[in-house]
């Protein structure tokens, strides 16, 4: 297999061909020194088998007296410093523990861009497609920015080749320079003709505009000689059209020009952090591997080895795109932070013991969602002391996952699921095509129910002779909630609840009204098959977007409406399938339609085959009216996910967790 094919990359032998994608959340330490929770976080990903171990973004410029007395105001003392030479003992001790796995040492870095308050021209950047958050951070905060000088210029440029010389004294065996996405980034804002309009020799012309890159690239090479491999990460597309890089533009100017000042790998990502982050924190909405053509665009002009990233979460997908020679090597983000294992367990021919990764971005390690290991002091997973006989009630994914985990430390477990099949309202939710890889989660915890040989028990109810029957030591309610339609939908023609409309989609009519934001991606779904759609809901908490993470969330606006990140309204609607109705609530529903009201009190009438309830979190109520009868029949009994309280995926995993690695 390809995969398992070493690859050389001037000089650095890799031992396989996947790659830690560069991820700025790795953990740090105190004052920038390399912290054994650095050390722990690249360890596990070099021990699970990725043959290249690239760091987060490190920023090259020395923090300012005053930034260390912002950070630390803000409680953020931690980072990995790369700026100081105090700092090489703790590089060099990560790199001999990478290479002590056989696996290569990378470090990306970044000099900090207009987002942060410097850039090659001052804002307004130009935006066709969402001019509000234009000249803003991404949380929607105005960012004084300052353009920097030739001496500016010259100072980056040192500051970076010190970097690239301190890395290689400390054993890191290569260097990646980050240009791409956009605002975040001096260097790929710079290339940019979206943030740079300077009229200088930096300014106007592509070669201008490379200037400073590739001065960086020069000097970095005169520093670290011929055999120190250099890799850049490009954007070979910015996704703004004809504001930012093209794909085209990258293929005829840029990767020529980078080759030839002395790249030897390029990395290629895409996007833009402020204005196209689809590209970078890739929502769930997109296709795998959604992005492998834009390294098969470069490879096609390039001799140096192409790294293919984004949206590549299994190791057969990573296969096929080496074999079509799409790229030479394929990175890993989200993947190899949800299960480090992942190329270890292919390898060993485990597959389905891979976590694979749902693409939620929901912290990505610091935590990860799906997987509660991935924080820095989890509760140790360690085997019982006394082996006990316990009762998890439901199968959504918080009872499963107790029930691995219990199953794990050598408990004896049943699980007991009313339906049919397990997974619960996560498994409801992935039935919307754009969150089916929510159904990830739900596939690999019905595997591990099979492999740890948990007595699984589906249709069934549990009645109290049933749990006297199997006289449980501990009992684990995972009953999840239920949405109870208001009060105004009872006794009306085709109304549903969210997850009646997911599972009897046969049942949903031409003309449908999703009445709450919880539904936005429901109703995009139910639009691109062809119902004509209103999505109404209110503002404040439970507005559009409210209840996602941050990428998805600016995926939604920007899909939908005109709102910026921040903010809320005016009712500027991008779409006309689904109508989107903010500040709207439903009042009536007669017979001709569901009357809505806005914040004016004017009211429209929307008529409707199908009205489907999507409510929040904090709508649902949580099913544990039971819960009085099983007291007394177990010597412990706890509550999880969201019997206990009714929260996100995340919490459902927790909690599980947190009870079933301390009975
Ligand atoms: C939380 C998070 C942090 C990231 N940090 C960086 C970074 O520091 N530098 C960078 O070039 N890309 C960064 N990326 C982009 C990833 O390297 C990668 O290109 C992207 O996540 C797509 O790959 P994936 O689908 O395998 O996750 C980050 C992505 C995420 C989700």
């Amino acid at each position: 297999m390809r995969i398992w094919e070493p690859i050389e990359i001037k000089g650095m032998r890799v031992k396989n061909r996947i790659g830690l994608a560069p991820m700025v959340n790795m953990p740090g330490g105190e004052g920038g020194y390399i912290s054994d929770l650095t050390i722990r976080w690249f360890e596990e990903r070099a021990r699970g088998g990725a043959g290249l171990i690239m760091t987060g973004a490190v920023v090259v410029t020395p923090p300012t007296d005053e930034m260390l007395q912002q950070r630390a105001a803000a409680g953020m003392t931690k980072w990995v410093g790369v700026t100081d030479d105090k700092y090489i003992p703790g590089w060099t001790r990560l790199a001999d523990v990478i290479h002590s796995y056989g696996a290569s040492l990378g470090v990306q870095t970044v000099a900090l861009g207009p987002q942060s308050g410097q850039a090659a021209s001052p804002p307004p950047y130009p935006d066709e497609t969402h001019p509000k958050v234009s000249a803003q951070s991404l949380r929607g905060a105005e960012v004084p920015v300052h353009v920097v000088t030739k001496e500016g210029i010259e100072k980056h440029i040192n500051d970076t080749v010190a970097v690239a010389r301190r890395m290689k004294a400390a054993g890191v065996d290569c260097f990646e320079l980050h240009l791409a996405h956009g605002g975040a980034n001096l260097y790929a804002s710079w290339v940019s003709p979206m943030y740079n309009r300077r009229e200088d020799e930096h300014g106007g012309s592509w070669e201008n505009r490379l200037r400073f890159p590739i001065e960086t690239i020069r000097r970095i090479r005169e520093v670290v000689g011929p055999d120190y491999p250099i890799l850049v990460r490009v954007d070979a597309d910015e996704l703004l059209g004809e504001w930012g890089i093209t794909l085209d533009d990258t293929v005829s100017i840029i990767i020529p020009a980078l080759e030839e000042a002395g790249v030897d790998c390029f990395d290629v990502s895409q996007g833009s952090i402020m204005h196209s982050p689809q590209g970078i924190t890739i929502p769930l909405y997109y296709p795998r591997g959604c992005f492998i053509h834009h390294a098969e665009a470069v490879k096609r002009v390039t001799k140096r080895p192409v790294i293919g990233v984004g949206n590549i979460f299994d190791l057969d997908m990573a296969e096929k795109f080496l074999q079509e020679e799409k790229a030479d090597m394929i990175f890993m983000a989200r993947q190899l932070t949800c299960d480090p294992e992942t190329p270890m367990k292919y390898f060993e021919g485990r597959t389905e013991d891979i976590r694979k990764c749902i693409g939620c971005i929901g912290g990505c390690g610091r935590p990860c969602t799906i997987n509660y290991d991935i924080q820095d002091e989890p509760i140790p997973l360690t085997p019982a002391k006394e082996i006990k006989r316990v009762l998890v009630l439901g199968g959504g994914v918080a009872g499963m996952e107790a029930a691995r985990v219990a199953a794990l430390r050598g408990h004896t477990v049943t699980l007991m699921e009313k339906d049919g099949q397990l997974g619960g309202m996560v498994a409801t939710l992935a039935l919307n095509p754009l969150l089916s890889e929510f159904g990830n989660l739900v596939t690999y915890l019905t595997h591990q129910m099979r492999r740890l040989g948990v007595d699984v028990r589906v249709c069934k109810e549990s009645t109290s002779t049933d749990v006297a029957e199997l006289a449980p030591d501990v009992i684990i309610a995972a009953t999840g909630s239920t949405a109870t339609l208001p009060e105004i939908t009872r006794g009306k023609p085709g109304v549903m609840t969210y997850r009646d409309a997911c599972r009897e989609p046969k049942a949903v009519g031409q003309k449908v009204v999703v009445w709450g934001f919880f539904g936005a991606e429901l109703a995009i779904s139910l639009a691109e098959q062809g119902k004509d759609v209103v999505l109404t809901g209110k503002s404040g908490e439970g507005s559009l977007g409210s209840d996602v993470s941050g990428p998805r969330r600016f995926w939604l606006l920007r899909k939908l409406t005109d709102m910026s990140f921040a903010r809320e309204g005016p009712e500027t609607m991008r779409v006309t399938n689904p109508r989107v109705l903010s500040n709207c609530d439903v009042v009536d529903i007669a017979t001709d339609g569901v009357k809505v009201c806005d914040r004016n009190g004017a009211e429209k009438l929307l008529p409707y085959d199908t009205l489907i309830v999507a409510q929040r979190f904090g709508e649902r109520q949580k099913n544990d009216s039971f819960f009085g009868e099983l007291q007394g029949k177990a010597a412990e009994i706890h509550t999880i996910g969201d019997c206990a309280q009714v929260r996100g995926i995340r919490e459902a995993i927790w909690t599980a967790n947190e009870v079933a690695r301390t009975i």
